[in-house]
């Protein structure tokens, strides 16, 4: 038997440690919360892409009544990007959530069908997408997204 053990590294990061268009893509991922569809978690979810020419995208998680028929914020902000820029390689993502009248204090992380897109994209633009989970009391910094689901499902 042997044991291996996989490794997940990130930063904890201030806002001021970030270069501004990071800053800025926060700030669009605090914004996107706003227009969030969640009348049934009122769990309200932004998500904001940065492509490599500079271009930003917004999304936001949009709720059915059937649960399952939803989607992420992050994919909804990933899937746009995909679908209106498909040459555009994907720079970084932050995300930012609000629920009970204010931003989340410790930043959530992405869900696991969520980080498999990431990896997708990573994939198939053979670029590392950076992540900036966004919290009130601490940010997170990423440098890929494979970071955070190193054991993904690839045909590769
Ligand atoms: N949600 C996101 O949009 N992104 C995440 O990273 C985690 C969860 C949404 C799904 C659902 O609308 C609500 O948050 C509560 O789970």
């Amino acid at each position: 038997m042997k044991k291996i053990s996989i490794h997940t590294n990130l930063q904890q990061v201030t806002l001021e440690e970030l270069p501004t268009d990071y800053q800025k893509l926060i700030e669009l991922a605090k914004t996107q919360t706003k227009s969030a569809y969640a009348p049934y978690s009122k769990f309200f979810v932004g998500a904001a892409v940065l492509l490599n020419d500079g271009q930003v995208i917004g999304g936001n998680n949009q709720e059915n009544a059937a649960y399952p028929s939803g989607l992420c914020a992050e994919r909804v902000a990933l899937f746009y990007a995909n679908s209106q820029h498909p040459s555009t390689p994907i720079k970084a993502l932050a995300i930012a959530a609000y629920t009970n009248n204010s931003f989340v204090k410790k930043p959530i992380a992405p869900c696991g069908s969520c980080l498999q897109v990431l990896v997708e994209c990573e994939l198939r633009f053979n670029q590392n997408i950076e992540i900036i989970l966004y919290g009130e009391q601490e940010i997170y910094h990423i440098k890929k997204a494979g970071e955070l689901l190193p054991f993904s499902f690839t045909l590769k």
